[in-house]
């Protein structure tokens, strides 16, 4: 089952994380979490911890573990849904499988937003995996917000990622990392998972 990969584990900057986590007291959203076996995964190796609902309780229920770690539920784009974050910030954002769900002005709207819910300090950090492909392409896909993907290769998100933190103003470091590809699948449709990350400088 997809959603029950636990890749955090393997991205580069997991064992950093971990350390800021468990040693410095700092903090971590998983965006677009699903059932929270990330969270999870970090809340076992030690981080303390506080979706759409119905995934929230599919996690308890399938992890027997209501109530562990916290979860909060919305939508991303709605300013209105992450009242704690935006006034507190956070050191550290985490996500797998989500920017690649939305339309091109979506993805940078995100990115964004993301960002911008950073902590504006040297070393708060965005890091994500999601699909990347070998051509640029607009897809229809029924199941995601206004029935549109945008399929980025490495190379255009990169370009993206320079793109918005420019327009924004922030200094940072981008960076695209090989080590964290993930094949998802097995059909010849199958499609890789790429790391990414933004690092306010
Ligand atoms: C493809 S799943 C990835 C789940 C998980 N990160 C994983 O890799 O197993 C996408 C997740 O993004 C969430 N999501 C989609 N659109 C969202 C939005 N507009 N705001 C917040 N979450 C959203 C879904 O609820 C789901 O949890």
């Amino acid at each position: 089952m997809a959603f029950l990969r636990f890749s955090i584990t393997t991205d580069p900057h997991y064992p950093q994380a971990l350390y800021r986590l468990t040693k410095t007291n700092q903090t971590l959203l998983d965006l677009g979490c699903c059932f929270g076996q990330e969270i999870r995964t970090l809340v076992v190796a030690g981080a303390p911890s506080s979706l759409e609902q119905e995934f929230i309780d599919l996690g308890y229920e399938l992890f027997n573990n209501k109530g562990k770690p916290h979860f909060t539920t919305g939508d991303f784009f709605d300013d209105a849904t992450l009242p704690p974050f935006s006034e507190t910030k956070l050191d550290m954002i985490h996500s797998t499988s989500f920017f690649h769900l939305f339309s091109q002005p979506q993805q940078i709207a995100a990115i964004s937003k993301a960002v911008r819910l950073l902590k504006p300090k040297a070393g708060s950090i965005l890091f994500w995996r999601q699909m990347t492909t070998d051509t640029v392409e607009a897809i229809k896909h029924p199941a995601t917000r206004l029935g549109e993907m945008y399929r980025h290769t490495k190379v255009s998100l990169r370009n993206l990622l320079e793109q918005v933190v420019a327009e924004m103003g922030v200094g940072t470091d981008c960076e695209v990392a090989d080590a964290g590809k993930v094949k998802v699948g097995e059909s010849v449709d199958a499609f890789w998972l790429a790391a990414f990350c933004v690092k306010l400088l």
